[in-house]
């Protein structure tokens, strides 16, 4: 085999084919198995979407009734598991639970449907289905509330919404909701989607293939950004203090978090949906704040990065956690979120690893010693 020049982190290297999904960085363009972002989002309920990945088609009316049905009908979470949320150690992070609660579920499948060419994600659907529960329900129960029976009327973002707050959402939050999980739902090979295949082609079970992936999507350098995010427009406060903190800021040479993107040169355009969002929300909602502080951060930092000729676009975290609080969801579920939403994606790509499959199996440099003499251990210092 040609010797291979190490990259750090596998970057640029190209470690599979994909038919999943093209993302044009310089123009800004994101593509889910040849459909432009934009269209789905426009167009498409996000069990749509998900049916998309898992069959490379959008499905026609007969097609997506049935999935749809399927999809809703596995919302529900048993008892046992209802009691692993309640029993979970209260100060344990949701990404975690959420972890912990894929394996669980993989009990519930029988041995062969899991080792199935398909590895029963097409079958049972749990693992898109139930994240947003099992979710919904933690953030319950911490609350000090009672488990809310999902609805079957609802779209999947409008369901999580009405289980998370016991009440439905209005029409607008219902759709937002459902269009952000679109929009999440996949972005080719990031660390999480990478662990997932990674697994799969070992030809394990697809819920140990989402549950690795979640174990990656829950560190600092993967999700999170939004809450980051949130945490620099509580600090700001006020619009007035806009100007002020962000020469401050740059001063001191500080990352403005949801700002700049490894692979997006333009402005990311889920950004721009998430923006339109979050102006329209905040206008329903009558709070109008995070939307005016975000669009002045984004203006001043992209006038003073130009002058640098550093031209630094807003990513989807910039706008979304803004839109996640006015739907009422707290922080700590912005992650969880992602999960819920990147799910369908992440199976996609189970699915392709296992449809032309080899085993993961990259080399190491080796800059350790090269031979050592084991010493007594009472003479070792
Ligand atoms: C995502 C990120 C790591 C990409 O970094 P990158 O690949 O170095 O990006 P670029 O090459 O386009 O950066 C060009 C310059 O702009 C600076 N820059 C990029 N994003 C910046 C940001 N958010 N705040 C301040 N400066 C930034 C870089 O430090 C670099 O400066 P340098 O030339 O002096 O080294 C970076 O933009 C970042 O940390 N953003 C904030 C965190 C975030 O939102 N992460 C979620 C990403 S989905």
């Amino acid at each position: 085999m040609a010797s291979v020049e190490y990259a750090k982190g596998l970057e640029g290297v190209i470690a599979a084919e994909s038919s999943i999904c093209r993302i044009d960085g310089e123009n800004g363009k994101l593509y889910y198995m040849g459909y432009p972002i934009r269209q789905l989002v426009e167009q498409c309920s996000f069990e749509e979407v998900t049916y998309l990945l898992l069959y490379g088609e959008l499905p026609t009316i007969e097609q997506l009734t049935i999935f749809q049905r399927k999809m809703r009908h596995s919302r529900p979470i048993s008892a046992p598991i209802q009691a692993m949320i309640r029993d979970f150690p209260r100060d344990s992070h949701p990404m975690e639970l959420l972890q912990a609660v894929v394996s669980y579920l993989s009990g519930y499948v029988e041995h062969k449907i899991q080792h199935d060419a398909y590895c029963n994600c097409r079958i049972t659907l749990h693992q898109v289905s139930q994240l947003a529960t099992v979710v919904a329900t933690l953030h319950r129960f911490r609350s000090g509330k009672d488990y809310v029976e999902p609805r079957e009327d609802l779209s999947h973002g409008a369901n999580f919404l009405y289980m998370l707050h016991g009440r439905e959402p209005s029409e607008l939050e219902g759709t937002i909701m459902d269009d952000c999980l679109t929009l999440h739902a996949e972005h080719s090979f990031n660390a999480s989607t990478f662990t997932a295949r990674v697994v799969a082609s070992t030809l394990s079970t697809c819920y140990c293939s989402i549950s690795a992936a979640i174990g990656a999507l829950y560190g600092s350098l993967h999700g999170g950004a939004n809450e980051k995010v949130m945490d620099m427009v509580d600090e700001v406060g006020e619009l007035s203090r806009v100007d002020a903190w962000l020469s401050a800021a740059l001063d001191q040479k500080r990352k403005i978090m949801g700002m700049g993107h490894r692979v997006y040169k333009a402005k990311d355009p889920r950004a721009i949906v998430v923006e339109g969002y979050l102006e329209r929300l905040g206008a329903e909602k009558g709070e109008t704040r995070y939307y005016e502080i975000l669009k002045r951060i984004e203006t001043l930092f992209r006038e003073r990065m130009e002058e640098k000729g550093k031209p630094i676009y807003p990513n989807v975290d910039f706008f979304s956690g803004a839109v996640y609080r006015l739907l009422g969801i707290p922080s700590s579920l912005f992650t969880p979120v992602f999960a819920i939403a990147r799910a369908p994606g992440w199976l996609a790509h189970v699915l392709e690893q296992r449809s032309d499959n080899r085993i993961f199996r990259p080399k190491a440099l080796y800059v350790g010693h090269q031979q050592r003499e084991v010493v007594p251990i009472e003479q070792r210092s």
